[in-house]
């Protein structure tokens, strides 16, 4: 099964660190090219281990806040500033305060949540006049892309994408935020996307197996693979080779309210 490549005690607090690791600097980039600034009050939503949240804190400064909203807060302990508010909040029930915010960003949130097309619009009604929308969601699909080919690591990666739908996610809504942004009405500033390949054996193959790991249980309970063939799919991700596997593809639309 997948080992920790570092001495934490969580591994859902290391499974995101991971994907901290991994997604940060594209994010750290859009938020810059936005200009986040001084002063501003700023919403990170589904912020996980916070690492986001502690960015935007040291930039708006003392004069500024940030709203890291999560449903396990826990998750960000040891981060702590002034100007940052952990709020333990389920953004399904409880939807951000209207014209509030000069940012709302979330990261690989959106897809798990069965009423995303709704949330979405309240974030959008959540921006101050001329505030920004950063939204980023994967597109898991890409991780049955294997080089040299390995029939189990992508049967490992089609359970993994069948799993999501039985959950009410949609593994693919990366493809879809495009649209979805547009519908709510903000004006589209900019797009881009990241895909990582990662190679069997290192530690960034982390970022997959302790996802496959998570999920695993569940993944054998519904069938989708047997318990055997699970552990040989973690032996080939794990087990130093040749083998490339590609990570979610992440996507990033930026946009705008432009009544500013
Ligand atoms: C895959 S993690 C991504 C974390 C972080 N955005 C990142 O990219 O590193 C998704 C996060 O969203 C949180 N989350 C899931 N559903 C939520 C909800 N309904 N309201 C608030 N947070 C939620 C989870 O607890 C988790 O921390």
């Amino acid at each position: 099964m997948a080992q920790l490549t570092e001495a934490t005690t969580d591994p859902e607090k290391a499974r995101l660190e991971r994907i901290a690791e991994l997604t940060d600097p594209a994010t750290i980039r859009y938020l810059e090219t936005i200009g986040v600034k001084e002063g501003w009050t700023c919403a990170e939503v589904g912020a996980g281990a916070g690492s986001i949240a502690r960015w935007l804190s040291n930039r708006v400064g003392h004069f500024g806040k940030v709203h890291a909203i999560d449903i396990d807060p826990g998750m960000m302990d040891g981060i702590t500033a002034p100007n940052l508010e952990v709020r333990d909040q389920d953004i399904s029930e409880t939807p951000l305060d209207e014209g509030t915010y000069d940012l709302v960003h979330c990261k690989i949130l959106l897809m798990h949540l069965a009423d995303r097309e709704r949330v979405i619009g309240e974030f959008a009604r959540a921006l101050k006049p001329g505030g920004y929308l950063l939204v980023e969601e994967a597109d898991i699909r890409s991780i049955q892309r294997v080089d040299p080919p390995s029939p189990l690591l992508t049967r490992a990666a089609a359970a993994l994408e069948t799993f999501f739908y039985f959950g009410g996610a949609d593994p693919g809504y990366g493809m879809k935020l495009l649209p979805a942004v547009r519908r709510t009405g903000l004006k589209v500033l900019g797009t881009d996307c990241q895909l990582t390949a990662v190679q069997a054996g290192t530690p960034e193959i982390a970022t997959i197996s302790m996802s496959l790991a998570k999920l695993a249980p569940m993944i054998v309970t519904a069938g989708l693979m047997g318990q055997k063939e699970i552990e040989a799919a973690f032996d080939q991700l794990e087990q130093p080779s040749d083998t490339v596997i590609y990570t979610p593809t992440t996507v990033s639309v930026w946009a705008q309210r432009s009544d500013a």
